[in-house]
């Protein structure tokens, strides 16, 4: 190939292992005074300056010095669900789940007929979620096919590895935004073949949630699902009291919300259920023995009043699950993994459970990579990962610059960071191995 081999020259962190399972000390990598090579939207070469400089004596290069105290060289975040649609209206005041997808969602979704409207909200979100240093997210679309070609076509543009799908809700929701058992079906199959492993694009079947679908929907999805070997599975699982009281009401039949989806073939590996508030012991039982990840949303959760995820109970009680942060967008109140690890240190505070800094970037990262089945193919920094990663400024604020004068190492400098930092932290982003942000 002739594209011109990278190096980035500074301090680099990165993610060996699960830091719920094992020591977090020995979990990551940090070196002080690293090179990361990027051949080929590849990472090529990881390592301390010293060793990988005789490596690249003999080799043509373009060499970019990120060196200093004050920044870091990490993989970019990954967040595990979020609602490109719903970006125009992050930010609603006063309802909780039901009246809000009500009042402001299902009215805000309905413009996503118009392809062009949907390119001009997908091209914003990509800016957002590269300012905010995330390289990779799974997203919700809205019902219309177009929506889909809109956001991955914008992540074509930028070579983002994506996941997404078009929502199906073929029941309580407006006249506009519903589709059939078959269209949903018909929909979903072209979009599949169109868009999955096209590029970096990862196709997600995606039911809204139980009560916005039939039976004969979920049937169809299980179906789907069945017949495209690789496909994602999401949607969104006990959130909220009155939506898993209507569930039950909706599906006399079935023994719980979760059982619902195990019922179609709707669980296991390559599936995500956002938020997973409110599970039963049997709940959690069933997710830990299928695989089936949990897109943990703190600033969701706490906006619309949904309650505190129990991250003790999800990986330190015998029975662990995987889980990656996500912001959950437009419920979520901004695209900035670190403002949602931020709040997310919050709700495990009020378990009575605390969160430290590396696991923290870890289900931010690794962890949330490997939640999508992805985690030998991004999420870490080590050699034949694609190269996603970001440039963090350590020093971003007035503030944080002044706080960093009394930080003793570098997990006090990425707790602080998580606290204190947002999108003016990303200094730069690359997509495989191509710079796609820079600030200022
Ligand atoms: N449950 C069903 N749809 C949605 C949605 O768009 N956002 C959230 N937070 N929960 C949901
Ligand atoms: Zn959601």
């Amino acid at each position: 190939s002739n594209a011109k081999r990278q190096v980035l020259k500074g301090a680099y962190l990165t993610f060996t292992g699960d830091p719920f399972k094992t020591d977090p000390a020995d979990c990551y990598l940090y070196e002080s005074d690293g090179l990361v090579v990027l051949k080929d939207g590849k990472v090529e070469m990881i390592g301390t300056r010293s060793l990988i400089e005789p490596e690249l004596a003999e080799l043509d290069y373009e060499l970019t010095d990120y060196s200093g105290s004050d920044k870091l060289i990490m993989p970019g975040f990954v967040d595990c669900h979020v609602h490109y649609p719903q970006l125009p209206i992050i930010g609603a005041y006063g309802t909780q789940l039901l009246d809000w997808l009500n009042k402001y969602t299902f009215v805000a979704e309905q413009a996503y007929s118009d392809i062009d409207y949907a390119k001009a909200v997908a091209e914003v979100f990509f800016k957002e979620l590269l300012r905010a240093g995330t390289t990779t997210a799974a997203a919700f679309c809205t019902v219309h096919p177009q929506s889909v070609d809109a956001f991955f076509s914008e992540a074509a543009k930028l070579d983002l590895r994506m996941v997404a799908g078009k929502v199906m809700m073929d029941r309580h929701a407006p006249e506009a935004l519903t589709d059939t058992a078959q269209s949903g079906y018909d929909q979903s199959k072209a979009l599949i073949e169109k868009w999955h492993g096209n590029g970096r694009a990862l196709y997600a079947l995606t039911p809204r949630f139980a009560p916005t679908s039939t039976p004969e929907q979920l049937e169809a999805t299980g179906a789907l699902r069945r017949e495209h070997e690789g496909v994602y599975v999401q949607s969104h699982l006990s959130e909220n009291t009155d939506e898993i009281a209507w569930v039950k009401d909706l599906f006399p039949g079935r023994k719980g919300y979760l059982d619902v989806y195990d019922h179609y073939g709707l669980i296991g590996e390559k599936t995500v259920y956002g938020h997973c508030i409110h599970l039963t012991e049997d709940e959690w039982g069933l997710i830990h023995e299928s695989g089936t990840a949990i897109a943990a949303c703190p600033t969701s959760n706490l906006f619309l009043g949904s309650g505190l995820f129990d991250l003790d109970k999800a990986k330190m009680q015998g029975k662990p699950v995987k889980v990656g942060m996500s912001t959950d967008v437009g419920g979520g109140t901004s695209l900035s993994m670190l403002q949602t690890l931020n709040e997310f240190y919050k709700v495990t505070q009020l378990n009575k459970f605390s969160l430290n800094a590396i696991r923290a970037y870890y289900l931010a990262t690794r962890g949330a990579a490997e939640s999508l089945y992805l985690g030998d193919k991004i999420g870490s920094l080590e050699t034949g990962m694609e190269a996603d990663l970001i440039v963090m400024d350590l020093r971003s604020t007035p503030l944080i610059d002044f706080r960093m004068n009394t930080v003793k190492d570098i997990e006090e400098t990425l707790f602080v960071q998580m606290t204190m930092a947002d999108d003016r932290a990303i200094l730069a982003t690359y997509a495989n191995g191509r710079l796609v942000h820079a600030r200022d």
